[in-house]
């Protein structure tokens, strides 16, 4: 099967060769071909260029994109998309005056999702989430890295990667699966946090392994959460299975989790609400990138992650939704890179080198997506003719995509 998207406005994040991470000024420089062709193959791009130099390609399928912009599909690199039920409740008891962390004290919270997971069948779940991932989807990302974490239980937490693998199967988007057992201390471990991270570590990593559930690893590094020494034993644990750590760092309190992160080679820290100048010193000349998630920011009202002070630092930033029930009720990646412009200062260039090269990067995938590169998977959005790329970010809260192509398929 090929597809050939003819007439193309302008194409963006084209790049020559094969990068896969933009740090400091250059994520200012987003590559760009006006009045271009795009060809693909089966669910790969094999060529794209100017209109002039198209050959004539005897395609299949043939999508005139005339007035429209062509740009990769968004990379949302830390999503806890598989859950159960909504917490709404607590949404109103946060307009009339609870905060976060008072919520989470009271039992609810991410203890409150947990119950609720507890109690619903694998196939439920998986219809849900699926049918949430369809929706983020036709909102143009084609690329989703999904945590456990609301099990807490050994039973669960298997439960839900199981229900991650069994949509990386189903799905065509790109799926990464992170173990998040330490997201928070379940009740009946109130009085004995050790017992849990010794759960965690000698059943939950081990079983996760053993089947294959997931890449990654997450620890939810907070105050009344896990500490720095919870952390490392957790750490040091899931690298003798080779799990690679993504971390919940800096939400509320800055102590150290970016360095230790760091140390332990972790592939991305995300949050960074709070960042010191020792967090920005940790991750110069690391592999680490660092990850904004300002669709949380905006729903808790709690500061937005310092870009300008991590780019200025010739850092790269990577944005991604945290799409989940208690502090983002949103997967929508076109929300997050206009509020990163609105709130966080960031140029439409940089926001939208964040949500994909610099996205794919922090799930690992950064080789085979973010960016139109000839060899690339064909993982694009097709948006409505508009003006120019800045009005993506400019006109926000309002749907500009016209069509979204995952693996070379049209979605409908
Ligand atoms: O990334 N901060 C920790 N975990 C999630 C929120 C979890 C919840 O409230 O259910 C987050 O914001
Ligand atoms: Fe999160």
């Amino acid at each position: 099967m090929t597809t050939l998207i003819i007439n193309i406005k302008e194409l963006l994040q084209v790049r020559q060769t094969n990068v896969t991470i933009v740090s400091g000024k250059d994520m200012k420089i987003l590559p760009t071909l006006k009045n271009a062709y795009v060809l693909i193959e089966h669910d790969t791009i094999v060529e794209y260029g100017s209109m002039e130099d198209a050959g004539s390609y005897d395609a299949d399928e043939v999508i005139d994109a005339s007035g429209k912009i062509v740009l990769p599909a968004w990379c949302d690199s830390h999503t806890h998309l598989v859950f159960s039920g909504d917490r709404s409740q607590e949404f109103v008891d946060r307009i009339n005056g609870l905060s976060y962390e008072e919520i989470a004290h009271r039992g609810g919270g991410i203890l409150n999702s947990a119950e609720r997971l507890q109690k619903t069948s694998e196939d439920e779940l998986f219809e849900a989430s699926m049918q949430r991932l369809e929706t983020v989807i036709r909102m143009g990302t084609g690329a989703v890295e999904i945590k456990s974490g609301y099990g807490l239980t050994t039973e669960a937490e298997l439960k839900m990667l199981r229900v991650a693998k069994r949509i990386k199967r189903e799905s065509l988007a790109k799926i990464k699966a992170t173990f998040l057992g330490a997201h928070a201390i379940p009740k009946e471990f109130k009085d004995n946090p050790e017992g849990y991270v010794d759960l965690i570590i000698n059943e939950m990593i081990p079983k996760v392994s053993e089947e294959d559930l997931a890449e990654f690893v997450d620890v939810f590094c907070e105050k009344g959460y896990f500490s720095l020494k919870d952390t490392e034993r957790i750490l040091k644990a899931a690298s003798e299975k080779h799990l690679i750590p993504k971390l919940h760092v800096n939400q509320f309190n800055a102590f150290g989790g970016v360095a230790l992160g760091v140390k332990y080679k972790a592939l991305s820290v995300d949050h960074l609400e709070q960042l010191s100048d020792e967090d920005i010193h940790a991750l110069k000349g690391s592999d680490t990138m660092p990850v904004a998630l300002p669709s949380c920011s905006y729903f808790l009202g709690i500061p937005y992650t310092p870009a300008r002070k991590i780019i200025d630092a010739g850092l790269p930033l990577a944005l991604a939704t945290d799409y989940n029930p208690g502090s983002t009720p949103s997967g929508n990646m076109n929300f997050v890179v206009s509020t990163a412009c609105i709130k966080m200062k960031m140029t439409p260039e940089e926001a939208i080198n964040a949500a994909t090269i610099n996205g794919a990067y922090a799930m690992g995938i950064s080789n085979q997506y973010g960016s139109i590169c000839r060899g690339k998977k064909a993982n694009l959005i097709i948006t409505k003719p508009i003006e120019s790329y800045n009005y993506l970010p400019y006109a926000f809260a309002d749907n500009h995509i016209d069509t979204v192509i995952l693996h070379g398929v049209v979605i409908k």
